[in-house]
């Protein structure tokens, strides 16, 4: 039996646009049908890329639509709430960019509607889907690393600043939602500073710290003012560490058998205490399919199969409630918040 094809609308043909329309044409049994964009420069480029496809300027329009199934949302975070909200009220299943709206009522509202209309709403937490974040996950869930101890993310370039968000809703989405995929618990509390530069109000560098049970921590380093692009992200365990480097073209994760160990003999002078252990480095072997290419598919699996996607609504939701209360607690000069 032939499957007939998920019909996809595109809204939002900017900077990641592409990336989506792209991923979404690739797959068998999905199409992009109709994309949207407000701004004549993106739907000349667009025309000039896919010749016979149809671009729009109206995205009510492209939601409204019977010819499209499903609605792909890749404008400014500010308008994701609005636009679709207004696709899951037309029974269309739902893609919404990281993050999932400007506000943990909105998300939930989106949740609410989309769970009413028993529509699929998922969010574009893109590193859910890369082959170096799942095996990281395998190999915590191995036990490799022993227990886990740190996190740390640096996620640093020069740019692409934002006029509706700052640099924490831009960019800590995906720090957030890795974290939230390999340790499988929210933090106990989340604290955060930072500071504008541009004159704009909105925060271009900024430092978020989160506790977590058990003593782990994690900080997230987000910035836009960085003269080099940074992409780093460190795991350390009681047995094994992991630093997964994105700028890198192959080994993007690598293993080291290094710690220390203290013996808990109060008789021992300081240096016999401590021990440093430092053994070899293991390189896994990634999945290096485009992690796009796997979101799209599961975007689509999950409608066909009526199941929930990996990076649902509900992790969505958990996402934007941390870059609130990072963004609380920047506004109190980085004191704690406590995460309910
Ligand atoms: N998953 C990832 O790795 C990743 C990477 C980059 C951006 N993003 C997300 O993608 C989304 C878009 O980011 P971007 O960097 O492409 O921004 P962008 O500003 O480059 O592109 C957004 C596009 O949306 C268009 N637009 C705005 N309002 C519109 C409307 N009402 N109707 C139709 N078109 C409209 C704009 O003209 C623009 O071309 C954001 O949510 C961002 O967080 C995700």
């Amino acid at each position: 039996m032939t499957v007939s094809r998920l019909r996809v609308g595109v809204i939002g043909y900017g900077y990641w646009g592409p990336n989506l329309v792209r991923n979404f044409q690739e797959l068998e049994d999905a199409e992009v049908v109709s994309v949207c964009d407000i701004r004549r420069e993106r739907r000349e480029h667009f025309e000039k890329q896919y010749p016979g496809l149809t671009i729009s300027e109206d995205w009510q329009e492209l939601v409204r639509s019977p010819a499209v199934d499903a609605v792909v949302v890749a404008t400014p975070v500010s308008t994701h709430y609005q636009i679709a909200r207004e696709a899951l009220q037309q029974g269309k299943d739902v893609f919404v960019e990281k993050p999932l709206a400007l506000g943990a009522d909105k998300a939930g509202a989106l949740i609410e509607l989309s769970q009413r209309r028993q529509r699929t709403l998922m969010v574009g937490h893109t590193f859910l889907y890369h082959g170096a974040v799942r095996k990281i996950r395998e190999l915590m869930d191995q036990g490799e690393l022993g227990e886990p101890l740190y996190l740390d993310s640096t996620r640093a370039n020069l740019g692409i600043l934002q006029d509706d968000i700052n640099v924490i809703w831009d960019l800590a989405p995906h720090d957030l939602s890795i974290m939230d995929f390999l340790l499988r618990r929210p933090p106990l509390s989340v604290s955060a500073t930072g500071a504008s530069h541009t004159g704009r109000g909105l925060e271009d560098v900024a430092f978020i710290t989160l506790h977590f049970p058990d003593h782990v921590i994690a900080h997230v380093n987000v910035n836009w003012l960085s003269p080099v692009k940074i992409r780093r992200l460190l795991v350390g365990g009681t047995d094994k560490m992991v630093v997964f480097d994105d700028n890198e073209p192959s080994e993007k994760v690598k293993v080291y058998d290094r710690g220390v160990a203290c013996s808990d003999s109060p008789d021992k002078r300081h240096n016999e205490l401590i021990q440093y252990r430092a053994g070899d480095i293991f390189v896994p072997q990634l999945d290096l399919t485009e992690a796009l290419l796997n979101e799209a598919r599961d975007f689509v699996a999950s409608i066909r199969e009526g199941r929930q996607p990996l990076a649902n609504a509900e992790s969505g939701l958990r996402i934007v409630k941390l870059l609130e209360l990072a963004c609380l607690s920047l506004s109190r000069d980085g004191a704690p918040v406590e995460v309910n």
